[in-house]
């Protein structure tokens, strides 16, 4: 696999019909706050409800992983929608698109080169196809510039929205893990893949 990947060698950002897509930065954390505090967001996400500055802290985190080498190292795309004003409050805030979700690859295997994708993006933008152009520009790079053998989700099997954009992307549900989560019971995963060869058969395309 390409690895390792450092945010810095990014020339610039991936650039889709409607947004742009960089690496997650700390002034996003109020965009992001706003759809990290909805209970309907966090449904199928292991996070805790955050305060807003809390959601700061996480988004400062988030915004330090630049790099991907090893095995658990992340990397975060903000989906940054043209047209739409950020919400960013506080000294110095300039005008500027708002992040309205993001977008994680992280190395579940380098020695293997699988890479995981994960997703999310505020309820009042969803329901327009922008996550399934997201994350198609996102795997379009993983492909490209990462290398890796196989991309790979992890879908709680209630999460139908998710399961529907694997299924956009043009991933196969490879297999489904019995009762592997507690969550108000034992719950199923369903897990989804797509090869390098399966992505490259279809001229570098994902499915509609
Ligand atoms: C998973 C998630 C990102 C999917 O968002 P989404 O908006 O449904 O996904 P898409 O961008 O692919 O949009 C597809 C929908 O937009 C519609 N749509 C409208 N215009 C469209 C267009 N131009 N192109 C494609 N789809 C379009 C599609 O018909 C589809 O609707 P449907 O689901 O009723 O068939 C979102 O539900 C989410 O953030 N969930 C919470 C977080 C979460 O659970 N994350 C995953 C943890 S594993």
């Amino acid at each position: 696999m390409a690895l390792p990947f450092d945010a810095d060698s990014l020339a610039a950002p991936l650039g889709t019909a409607r947004m742009t897509l960089r690496p997650i930065e700390p002034r996003d954390s109020d965009d992001i706050w706003e759809y990290q505090r909805l209970p309907e967001v966090l449904r199928y996400i292991p996070w805790p409800v955050r305060s807003r500055e809390e959601a700061h802290v996480h988004t400062l985190k988030r915004a330090g992983m630049r790099r991907l080498g090893e095995d658990g190292d992340a990397f975060h795309f903000a989906m940054s929608l043209r047209g739409e004003r950020s919400l960013a409050r506080g000294e110095g805030s300039e005008p500027r698109d708002r992040v309205v979700g993001d977008i994680m690859l992280r190395v579940t295997s380098a020695e293997h080169a699988q890479l995981e994708l994960g997703w999310v993006l505020h309820p009042a933008f969803q329901g327009r196809g922008l996550a399934a152009e997201a994350t198609s520009e996102v795997v379009r790079f993983a492909f490209e510039s990462l290398n890796p053998h196989r991309l790979n989700a992890h879908v709680d099997v209630r999460n139908t929205a998710s399961a529907a954009l694997c299924r956009r992307l043009g991933m196969r549900l490879e297999a489904t893990l019995v009762e592997d989560v507690w969550d108000e019971g034992w719950q199923d995963s369903a897990i989804f893949g797509l090869l390098r060869g399966e992505w490259e058969a279809r001229g570098g395309a994902t499915a509609s």
